[in-house]
């Protein structure tokens, strides 16, 4: 069940693509001696930007996707991370970028990172497109962030509430409209 919403535009289509752009040109140059990058999409939320990233990266790489999840219910992130599907190929001594929508409270990319971590890559960078800082639980911050937000809750760009409204091309802002 969900209240009645509507959705104001907080970052567009234009920006996210310019930012992602840029975004690609740090990565490229952070791993110019990698043979292939693995980049890895979190599921569900990074569907759209690992897309749209790894078009801009002019370089060998392979997609791979592990899918987390950290919501309980709609709307609050509860502490416990399960890996509903890990990632298919072999990581060890290979460079690995996560790519993660949005990071909240920071347990969802801390639990991947453990876990990608003991695996033993030769390099281990994160990027998130969003960051909504003053919600952080766990001691993390992505190697690149696209935008830091506040904390209002976001839809679009593979992002949803209630399993809606990812694909909007652009980030928006949820307003409830029986607020009072
Ligand atoms: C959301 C989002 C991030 C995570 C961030 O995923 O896509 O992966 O929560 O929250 P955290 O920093 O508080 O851990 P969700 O579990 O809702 O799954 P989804 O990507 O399938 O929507």
């Amino acid at each position: 069940m969900t209240q009645p919403y509507v959705i104001d535009e907080m970052i567009s289509a234009k920006t996210i693509a310019a930012r992602i752009e840029e975004l690609a040109g740090e990565i490229r140059t952070r791993f110019a001696d990698s043979d292939k990058l693995v980049v890895v999409g979190l599921l569900r939320g990074s569907f759209v930007f690992i897309a749209d990233l790894v078009r801009e990266l002019d370089m060998n790489v392979e997609v791979d996707f592990l899918e987390a999840s950290s919501y309980g219910n709609e709307m609050e992130s509860s502490r416990e991370v399960r890996i509903l599907k890990d990632i298919r190929g072999e990581i060890q001594g290979r460079d690995v970028l996560v790519v993660e929508d949005i990071v909240d409270t920071g347990h969802t990319l801390a639990h991947v990172l453990k876990i990608l971590n003991a695996r033993a890559p030769r390099k281990l960078e994160t990027i998130a497109l969003l960051d909504k800082p003053s919600r952080r639980e766990a001691d993390i911050r992505a190697t690149w962030t696209g935008f830091e937000i506040p904390d209002e809750f976001v839809v679009g760009y593979g992002i949803d509430y209630a399993q809606r409204n990812r694909n909007l091309p652009y980030i928006g802002c949820v307003r409830f409209t029986n607020d009072t």
